[in-house]
């Protein structure tokens, strides 16, 4: 704990130690019928910014600042009390119904039409979820057809009369969500789960062979049920989907220290689940290879009052719910996170990050009003933006950092990108100790690297500063003039609660 004896930490960036590819999978968000994110978050048409659709223009503009990839929609919770024919055809036939999940009203003036539009305008590729707590096989082939059936059928001649003349094909499909929590409408024992699941898959393979199905894996890695429920599921579906999900949301308890670990025991996490896989994978002899889905990953203040539902005979419109307001420190966290992810890119083929915009969000929204970034934007808005090419693998040498709970974590995380035709390389470095400043130490001759692009760090004097819609760009990314390139050795400065971005020109690689 405290003080770090030798702050150095030592990196080697070799293009020859491939990871895998940069996926832009790993940029996705979240878009769920939860407080505000739906209504008065992407869709609000009294808005003065709204667009003929109702969508907010300031929000798809940031959404697409942002760099996200894919959406997840409409659930979460929401989706295992979700009837999807409620949101479509004409707005005013369409029912208000209660949401179980976040003891909420729905008018379901958006659904996957509106989203499938949604996502056309804002530069995404939805992934859809179907409703395995109350419904089964047959309404997510019925959403199927509708979604991605050119014509010719009941219900795509259906969506074609609501407006949506081509299919929305949609091929990122989620059985369910977090079917073993007791908290989920619906919820299941790991081999109902498997079941179902294992049914659903194939009927919608019938349809379609291509689709990239996930199957639901425990809702995290302290539920009791993880690691068997992974056991159970696959060993039913292993040959019938592609990815399971993780999902996996980190609280700052008031142990800064400890919450700078998160990124430490996300790659926990991706191990442990990483080893159910293949166990079911060799028990089975199977050829396939079924990876990760981490789709659901946050800082979430989950114990805090804004994440509290109403309750008794209030059942709100959009309700101010999960709003959390996130410091400096919490989007040195993401930064890591989203380091962590990448540097698992073997086996984590998609990622979002939950969620969007209001709700535990990355962008925020004043009803009628602004629309702001808060801290954790920028980490991984410049992430996205500039990791491109491959993830390489460093040869890490860094101090220890430990806590009560966690120990022996280093207090560098880093990952590096390499793109040999951009002739670029991109070095994500978060100094995740509280209290000390830590020189990074990179040997690079191996990149041949010809100049410093852009170094920027993002970190403040107060860790725990936030943004407000008043003042959301006082703490920003900023130059970290201390970055060096020297030769094959490139040195840089990481205050204590830091995430930097460096970005190195490249000459030609000599084979
Ligand atoms: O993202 C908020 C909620 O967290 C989702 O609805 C649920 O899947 C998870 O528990």
């Amino acid at each position: 704990m405290g003080n770090l004896e030798n702050p150095t930490a030592k990196i080697t960036i070799d293009p020859a130690f491939v990871v895998g590819p940069v996926r832009r999978k790993t940029f996705g968000a979240f878009v769920e019928h939860l407080g505000r994110c739906v209504y008065t978050g992407i869709f609000e048409p009294e808005h003065p910014k709204a667009d003929d659709d109702g969508f907010r223009t300031d929000v798809l503009d940031l959404t697409k600042e942002l760099g996200v990839s894919t959406v997840r929609y409409p659930g979460g919770n929401f989706v295992s009390g979700y009837r999807w024919e409620d949101g479509v055809g004409p707005k005013e036939d369409r029912p208000t119904r209660l949401d179980l999940a976040w003891h909420s009203s729905d008018p379901n003036l958006v659904g996957v039409d509106e989203f499938a539009k949604w996502s056309e305008k804002a530069g995404v590729e939805p992934m859809m979820a179907v409703n395995l707590g109350t419904r089964g096989p047959q309404e997510a082939l019925d959403l199927l057809e509708y979604s991605n059936i050119k014509g010719g059928t009941a219900l795509s001649e259906q969506r074609k009369a609501n407006g949506a003349v081509e299919p929305h094909n949609i091929t990122m499909w989620c059985l369910g969500n977090e079917m073993d929590g007791f908290w989920q409408i619906g919820h299941k024992k790991a081999d109902e789960y498997a079941r179902v699941a294992a049914e659903t898959a194939r009927a919608m393979r019938m349809v379609n062979p291509d689709l990239e199905l996930v199957a639901c894996g425990s809702s995290g890695p302290t539920m009791p049920t993880f690691g068997e429920w992974e056991r159970v599921v696959l060993n039913e579906t292993y040959e019938l989907v592609d990815l399971i999900s993780a999902h996996q949301y980190f609280e700052d308890f008031g142990d800064l220290q400890e919450h700078l670990s998160a990124g430490h025991r996300m790659e926990a996490f991706i191990k442990d689940l990483v080893s159910h896989i293949d166990h079911v994978k060799s028990a089975n002899k199977s050829g396939k290879q079924v990876n990760i889905s981490f789709d659901e990953w946050n800082v979430w203040h989950m114990s805090r009052d804004e994440s509290k539902v109403p309750t008794g005979d209030d059942w709100p419109v959009a309700p101010v719910l999960l709003e959390d307001r996130y410091t400096v420190a919490d989007a040195v966290v993401v930064g890591d996170l989203l380091i962590t992810l990448l540097r698992n890119t073997d086996r984590v083929h998609s990622a979002s990050l939950a969620q969007l915009v209001n709700v535990i969000a990355p962008i925020m929204t004043e009803p009628g009003g602004r629309a702001w970034r808060q801290t954790t934007f920028h980490p991984f808005a410049l992430t996205s933006q500039n990791a491109s090419g491959t993830v390489l693998n460093l040869a890490v040498e860094s101090p220890l950092l430990e806590t009560e709970k966690t120990s022996g974590f280093t207090a560098l995380s880093a990952v590096a990108t390499f793109d040999a035709e951009a002739k670029e390389a991109v070095v994500f470095a978060v100094n995740r100790s509280a209290t000390d400043a830590l020189t990074l130490d990179a040997a690079v001759g191996s990149l041949n690297a010809s100049k410093v692009i852009e170094a920027v760090t993002y970190s403040n004097k107060d860790p725990y500063w936030q943004a407000t819609a008043d003042d959301s760009t006082s703490v920003l990314p900023s130059e970290n003039v201390s970055v060096k390139l020297d030769g094959g050795r490139l040195t840089a400065a990481l205050p204590a609660v830091s995430w930097t971005m460096i970005r190195l020109s490249l000459e030609d690689q000599v084979n």
